[in-house]
């Protein structure tokens, strides 16, 4: 009997010229002369170019093979190019590619809302389609508003949400505001958000009295606040996970206080925290969801969901929609949509993740017990987060990216996070194979171990 070779989606790395090779520093070099010299990230080390992607691997145009322990910003929970996801996409290639998603909507569209309400923990669900997760965002944020009359916000220190003006308004990082700063909305209070390390040095009632506080005496702009916004685990902060009983206490003090709780799940739903909500898990009771990342199987799609009798606040369309936007309900990404959410439920992805991931968290706890840069090790499900301290105990700061750099040499993409970048993101495949996910380990120890 001859046993099988594993397929592109499921090897080791191979790096055959060290990265970025020839052609991804050439394609840099054309990169830089026409783009806006914010948008990527540019290093001896750093980046190479995509040419293709399957599973847990990714080849460069130099031929080096990786293993993607990012999911591409935690797009890729199925892995990429999932066969059902790349089907549904030539599917309806051939049939429909764009439609009139508010006008003349395709039928995938009906398909897909459909089926999401059916994961929405609400029996009168329904959705409105966004294209991006800052979008969803602010459909979110309108929604509240509209429904509560009351503009003012609670936020959470280290929170994102997005980049657009709305969403920046209740994200909370000084590089990402401050040439904006003048242009947000100032009706947003931001409360510490609690950590069940201790590390926030906020205990989860001191943030609960806060937040009390915060409702009687109005936003810092006087607004009265109608909406509560937070992500379940912080990820983008560098996974931080809330105490247990923190996020059902925060949904009592909103309910308490007539505002809407929204659940920023664009990183942690559909399955990557190990659940396909992570509210569920973790006792938060939204008014309003936000989905995104994972949704899409690769293409740009997101949604706001929410209640019938929350989203009744919004007035019938008279012929024109107050929100909508010419990709709503684009057929290509509600068809790959569909496919990600048969896969999701049909092959257990949630439940895959909370042991895969499990798995990963207590042997990367093992192995890097003691070592010198590392101060925890955390996660929930397949988001994990390794944080980095200088000799003082204080982040390191730009270590995750060190991390990062010396890993994309040896053929691992990994993303640093954190306000600091000091807090290593692993946000890999749930169908990761074993032999990817020990090497990925053993390497990744290795590196974390020397580096200093
Ligand atoms: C929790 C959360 N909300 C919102 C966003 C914004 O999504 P997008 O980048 O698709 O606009 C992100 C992106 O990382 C996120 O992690």
């Amino acid at each position: 009997m001859t046993v099988a070779e594993p397929l592109f989606g499921s090897l080791l790395p191979d790096i055959v010229t060290s990265p970025p090779g020839g052609v991804s520093r050439h394609l840099a070099k054309r990169l830089r002369s026409v783009e806006s010299r914010n948008i990527t990230y540019f290093d001896v080390g750093w980046p190479i170019f995509w040419k293709e992607a399957s599973g847990s691997n990714v080849r460069d145009v130099d031929h080096n093979l990786y293993i993607d322990l990012s999911g591409a910003f935690g797009v890729a929970l199925i892995g990429h190019a999932h066969p059902r996801v790349v089907h549904a996409l030539q599917a309806q290639g051939e049939e429909l590619i764009h439609g009139m998603g508010d006008i003349h909507p395709p039928v995938r569209k009906v398909e897909l809302i459909e089926r999401l309400c059916g994961i929405a923990p609400w029996v009168d669900a329904q959705a409105v389609l966004t294209t991006t997760g800052s979008e969803a965002v602010e459909v979110a944020l309108k929604t509240a508003r509209i429904a509560t009359g009351k503009p003012g916000i609670v936020a959470f220190r280290g929170g994102y949400h997005g980049l657009t003006m709305g969403a920046l308004a209740v994200t909370d990082r000084a590089h990402f505001r401050s040439y904006f700063e003048d242009q947000l909305y100032k009706g947003v209070s931001f409360a510490p958000f609690p950590e069940c390390n201790d590390v926030s040095r906020v205990t989860a009632d001191e943030t609960l009295g806060l937040l009390r506080a915060a409702f009687q005496q109005g936003a810092p702009n006087g607004d009265p606040i109608g909406a509560v916004i937070v992500e379940p685990v912080q990820g983008r902060a560098g996974v931080r996970i809330p105490p247990d009983g923190f996020m059902a206490a925060l949904s009592d003090v909103a309910m308490e206080e007539g505002a809407m709780v929204i659940a920023d799940e664009i990183f942690t739903g559909l399955g990557r925290c190990g659940s396909m909500l992570a509210s569920e898990r973790l006792g938060l009771r939204p008014d309003i969801v936000c989905i995104g990342k994972v949704f899409g199987g690769g293409l740009p799609l997101s949604a706001c969901l929410s209640s019938q009798s929350v989203l009744s606040a919004w007035p019938e369309n008279d012929g024109e929609a107050i929100h909508t936007s010419t990709f709503l309900g684009n057929p290509l990404s509600c068809a790959t949509a569909l496919a990600v959410l048969d896969v999701v439920e049909h092959l257990d992805v949630p439940e895959r993740a909370e042991v895969l991931g499990s798995q990963l968290l207590s042997e990367l706890q093992d192995s890097l017990r003691g070592a010198e840069r590392v101060s925890e090790v955390r996660g929930r499900g397949l988001m994990i987060g390794i944080e980095l301290v200088t000799d003082d105990g204080s982040p390191w700061k730009g270590g995750a990216l060190r991390v990062a750099e010396a890993a994309l040499a040896q053929g691992l993409i990994i993303l640093p996070a954190g306000e600091h970048g000091h807090v290593v993101e692993l946000t890999p495949s749930a169908f990761l194979t074993e032999d990817q996910a020990t090497h990925s380990l053993v390497v990744l120890s290795s590196i974390i171990q020397k580096i200093h």
